[in-house]
């Protein structure tokens, strides 16, 4: 998505300060970026590149900025106009006076625009970023928060938004509606930013935006308005534990999350399962088991997604609680049955991504009990959710999800397994977990030991054109989840599929030219799978089997990738590791970004 980063002190600063916070907050949004800074002369330079922010840094480079103190920035994922230098942001009022960045999408903005062409003003992008600061130099009336507050009521739709005004160096302005927003506070400099990671080590503390707010912000002073009052937003003190994430030895850091798994585990159930006694601690479950639940409906998008139909799994298997998942954007506009007995579950690693938000808004508004299975403390979902369980996974930077879903999935299994004691629980087979949670770190360490094994594999299909991924039961969860990641990061097109289903159409497409990957690792399906593979063969074409390391029939597989299982209920998260690894190499031996795939974005923060 879009984000902006907003600068003032110090003469000479700005600009090296908002590139640094741009490449930041880069893995959030990349295909291109653009800044402006100002000086006390009234001095102002604008500066735009297609594609990454180093781009835009190498033209900056050749500028001289030593003057200039404050500074807005933004790094864009294109919705409205394509990528090119015109509609990258910030853009400037029609005299030159205003600038604007924006994150976010103003619907009216045709309207607005048509408004504004009629009085003769002119337009140089395709953006709907522009018209609001048309619009905002149209309607000033001299005082800055009077002008946003009247701006606001003719806008609909989500912004975060920054301005500047190159008459008055001293001060930026602004406004957010869904769009995330802080203002930090460090020794002398001010900031702004759509990420308060983004600021971790440059500020001591930081105001949290809420939707609605105006603000005015000075070297020595500020201002948040909501519906024209003053509103008293508490400062919060960063937290320093929460560190911006460094690559250290690895070649990107999508490598770098999935290599961290074992230790993310590891933290994940620290203070929550107590493996000598067998006993599962948390508050807010604590509270959860007294609701009465007596169904489940997750709500998220993309690899969240995923992480929500395996927690139906868990939930439905051992804690007999009938689950619903659906993605975030069909839940909002459908229609709604909330009840009391049913519990709302919103998962995201952001906390930002805008659809999960709004479908947990409404959701509260018909007084449904929701929780949120979440990454980022602070977060719009967290904050909104009111309870939650962190999933400690520490920033993810790699855009594909990978360290983050592994702690979502952990959390689902939690909580099944916390509301299984209350509902009918096998105690047996519930330290027969217990046992092989603790298990689990040490096994994904070994696995990863594999990871040239895997690497080797991999890449003889990379030049393959199409996919198919199979499993039955829990593994075609994986399956979904693998297809996912092969798209994002190979751009290669691959389908998950029931094993069993493929023989109703979809087996049509299989030829010498279409692998298909299988986890069969001696589960009770596992004959079922062997047959659905059979098939294949016997159209000619090939099969990767994923197997246990003491398969017996190795030897008629066409290639292997072997592993030590656990107990099925916790496999799905060694498959997930080898599926993050094969996709990795894939994408890596085509030679594509694996950090920042094209026309994504980390978090997805308009409709
Ligand atoms: C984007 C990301 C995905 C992510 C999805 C949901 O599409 O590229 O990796 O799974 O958003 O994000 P969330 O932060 O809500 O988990």
């Amino acid at each position: 998505m879009c984000w902006v980063f907003g600068y003032i002190w110090h003469p000479g600063s700005a600009a090296r300060e908002v590139i640094a916070g741009l490449q930041r907050l880069e893995y959030r949004g990349y295909d291109s970026a653009g800044l402006c800074v100002i000086d006390h002369a009234s001095n102002m330079q604008v500066i735009r590149a297609v594609g990454k922010v180093n781009n835009l840094k190498v033209k900056s480079d050749q500028h001289d900025f030593s003057t200039y103190h404050a500074g807005i920035g933004h790094t864009r994922w294109a919705t409205h106009g394509g990528v090119t230098e015109a509609n990258c942001h910030p853009h400037l009022s029609q005299s030159g006076r205003f600038v604007v960045i924006h994150n976010g999408i103003i619907e009216n903005y045709s309207e607005l625009k048509q408004e504004l062409i009629e009085k003769w003003y002119t337009f140089n992008s395709e953006t709907d970023t522009e018209v609001t600061v048309q619009l905002f130099e149209d309607i000033f009336d001299g005082d800055y928060l009077s002008t946003i507050t009247k701006l606001v009521s003719r806008m609909h739709g989500a912004y975060g938004l920054v301005f500047l005004d190159r008459d008055n160096g001293n001060t930026m302005f602004g406004t957010k509606k869904w769009s995330p927003m802080v203002l930090g506070f460090g020794k002398t400099e001010r900031y702004i930013s759509s990420d308060y990671r983004s600021l971790i080590g440059l500020i001591d503390d930081y105001i949290i935006l809420e939707d609605g707010d105006i603000f005015l912000l000075t070297p020595d002073n500020y201002q948040v308005l909501s519906e024209w009052l003053a509103a008293d937003r508490i400062r919060q003190t960063v937290d320093e534990s929460e560190k911006v994430a460094e690559l250290g030895d690895f070649p990107n850091f999508m490598l770098k999350e999935v290599f961290e798994q074992p230790r993310v585990l590891e933290d994940v159930f620290r203070g929550r399962i107590d493996f000598d006694a067998y006993s599962l601690h948390s508050h807010t479950l604590a509270h959860i088991a007294t609701l009465g639940i007596k169904r489940i409906t997750v709500v998220a998008s993309g690899t969240s997604y995923h992480s929500g139909l395996l927690g139906k799994y868990y939930l439905e298997e051992l804690a007999n609680i009938p689950v619903d998942v659906i993605v975030s954007t069909e839940f909002k506009y459908k229609k709604k049955f909330v009840s009391t007995d049913e519990l709302y579950i919103f998962v995201s690693q952001s906390g930002e991504t805008i659809d999960t938000l709004d479908s947990l808004k409404i959701v509260k508004e018909q007084w449904g009990h929701v929780f949120a299975i979440v990454n980022v403390p602070g977060s719009a979902i967290a904050r909104a959710a009111g309870q939650w369980l962190f999933t400690r996974a520490g920033t993810e930077v790699g855009v594909a999800s990978t360290k983050a879903f592994v702690s979502q999935v952990w959390c689902f299994l939690f909580l099944a397994l916390y509301l299984w004691q209350k509902n009918g629980l096998d105690y047996r087979k519930y330290r027969e977990i217990i046992d092989s949670i603790d298990k689990l770190p040490e096994a994904i360490s070994d696995l990863l030991l594999q990871n040239e094994a895997i690497k080797q594999v991999a890449e003889k299909y990379a030049h393959s054109q199409n996919f198919f991924y199979l499993g039955r039961a829990h593994e075609l969860v994986i399956a979904m989840e693998w297809s996912l990641k092969l798209k994002e990061l190979a751009y290669i097109h691959s389908e998950a599929y029931s094993s069993g289903e493929l023989k109703h159409g979809s087996i049509a497409l299989i030829d010498a030219e279409f692998p298909s990957l299988m986890v069969n690792w001696g589960g009770i399906l596992s004959p079922k799978n062997a047959s659905s593979a059979e098939e294949i063969r016997a159209r000619g074409g090939k099969v990767v089997w994923i197997i246990a390391k003491w398969d017996s029939n190795k030897h008629i597989y066409a290639d292997t990738i072997e592993f030590n299982p656990l107990i099925s209920e916790l496999n799905p998260f060694l498959e997930v590791v080898i599926l993050q690894l094969w996709a990795y190499h894939i994408a890596n031996s085509l030679g594509r970004d694996v950090d920042k795939p094209r026309n994504l974005a980390k978090s997805v923060t308009v409709e």
